[in-house]
């Protein structure tokens, strides 16, 4: 175990390695396996030391503006991961891009675009001898698009800077050495964490092949989700609530469950003129829920209703009849839901349910990241909801504890966020 730790320290100090002596280095590199994961896992991790800054003042100033054209296309390039491209030229921007979704030119090929490369004349190829700042490595493969690593390299850029190794086992290191075997210099890692952050969820769909799932909830400071009646609108101010608007354009999907539906008939809308509006996710066991609702409004965003097999066949065709998509899974659980949204293509998922599904979604390993909305107020009520029902523990020992956690107050409420990384040995 010690060995293979050093064998990836190895391999992920070479792809880091910024010295242009590793031009040649590809033939070291590893084809995707394992430990290309663990590669990626150990930079995205917290218990490695913190680590040297990479490039200058400038050169994080540049990435971070490759990161704000990235997330220009926020919820919309999945499965594929968000990128901007910056071009540099004698100290001066050239060329920008970003992915704008799935099936469009990466970044790079905009910013090439728009430095003049592919102009009817080759003098105006102002990427040639330029920098070029890219927040995810560039790929080195065909996939719906032509290989980011070719076009750089015949627009005759003389460096290109990495923010992150792409953890895509098509690409993986592969991108970033044919660039060094190409003579050009490569630098990787720069502003790495914020870059990380950004594709987090690309990054979680790679390595565990299913979508990241954020429970998000609003609790009062007695830790209650609704009153005993079930009322909740609502447990937060007007700026917590603009920031889950925010946080939901986003995001793939929203999921809630039936009994959230019937208590507050949510719009889960991002309630922004053009923004992205995630696919609206009802799980239903019974399919008991009523024929009006908001989600059924499905010109404003879509709606999908997972249940379980020969439920409800009458109110299933109702359904469709009004737009909404049903399906039915074998075994209506959280993993199989994520499982299911993994095929479709997600790397985000939030749950907005209660506290009965986001019980079994956190048993089920379909949570790693928690937001909570904590409100200064107090409701009472001893059977009033709580965000998480019962997950079998009986003593504080077995606590789930956060990793990585942050805290910042929003309007008049405290959103304390963090990282669930231990199982829940029960299930
Ligand atoms: N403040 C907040 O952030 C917030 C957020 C959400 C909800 N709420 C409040 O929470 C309350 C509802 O909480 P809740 O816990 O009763 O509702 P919930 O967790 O949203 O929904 C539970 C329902 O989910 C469905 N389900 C499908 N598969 C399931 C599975 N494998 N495990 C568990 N449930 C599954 C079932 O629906 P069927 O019965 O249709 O089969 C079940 O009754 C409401 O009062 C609402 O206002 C507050």
């Amino acid at each position: 175990m010690e060995r293979l730790r050093d064998r990836v320290q190895n391999i992920y100090t070479k792809i880091m390695d910024n010295s242009p002596v590793f031009a040649q280095a590809d033939a070291s590199l590893p084809n995707y396996t394992q430990e290309n994961i663990r590669i990626v896992k150990s930079a995205v991790g917290s218990n490695l030391p913190p680590k040297e800054k990479v490039g200058s003042d400038f050169d994080s100033r540049m990435m971070l503006r490759c990161l704000e054209l990235a997330r220009r296309a926020l919820g919309r390039t999945s499965p594929n991961p968000l990128v901007g491209a910056v071009i540099v030229k004698d100290g001066e921007i050239v060329g920008e891009g970003f992915h704008p979704r799935a099936g469009e030119p990466h970044a790079e090929v905009f910013a090439l675009k728009a430095a003049g490369v592919g102009a009817a004349s080759p003098q105006e190829n102002r990427a040639c001898g330029a920098t070029i700042y890219v927040n995810l490595e560039p790929c080195n493969h065909y996939g719906r698009t032509p290989p980011c690593s070719e076009g750089l390299i015949q627009a005759g850029v003389a460096k290109v800077v990495v923010g992150m190794v792409d953890p895509n086992p098509l690409v993986a290191g592969g991108g970033i050495a044919r660039l060094r075997a190409a003579g050009i210099e490569v630098v990787v890692g720069v502003e790495e964490s914020a870059c990380h952050q950004l594709n987090e969820a690309f990054v979680h769909r790679i390595l565990y092949k299913r979508p990241l799932g954020i429970l998000k909830y609003a609790m009062t400071l007695d830790g209650k989700i609704a009153t005993t009646s079930g009322n909740s609108t609502w447990v937060t101010s007007q700026e917590a609530r603009s920031e889950v608007h925010q946080l939901r354009t986003a995001c793939d999907a929203i999921i809630v469950g039936g009994n959230t539906l019937r208590q507050d008939n949510p719009y889960l809308t991002s309630h922004q003129v053009g923004a992205h509006n995630p696919l609206r996710v009802v799980m239903s066991r019974h399919l008991n829920l009523p024929e009006s609702a908001h989600l059924w409004e499905t010109a404003d965003a879509p709606t999908l209703v997972l249940t379980q097999e020969g439920a409800n066949r009458n109110f299933q065709e109702m359904l469709r009849k009004l737009g909404v998509e049903v399906v039915e899974l074998a075994l209506l659980t959280p993993d199989q839901a994520m499982a299911y949204l993994y095929e479709r293509g997600f790397c985000s998922v939030l749950w907005e349910c209660g506290g009965t599904l986001a019980a079994s979604a956190i048993a089920q390993g379909a949570v790693q990241k928690i937001l909570a909305f904590i409100a200064p107020k107090i409701i009472g009520g001893s059977i009033a909801p709580t965000p998480v029902g019962d997950l079998g523990f009986t003593t504080m020992t077995e606590a789930l504890s956060l990793e990585r956690v942050r805290w910042r107050v929003v309007g008049s409420d405290c959103l304390v966020e963090g990282y669930l990384t231990q199982k829940v040995n029960s299930q």
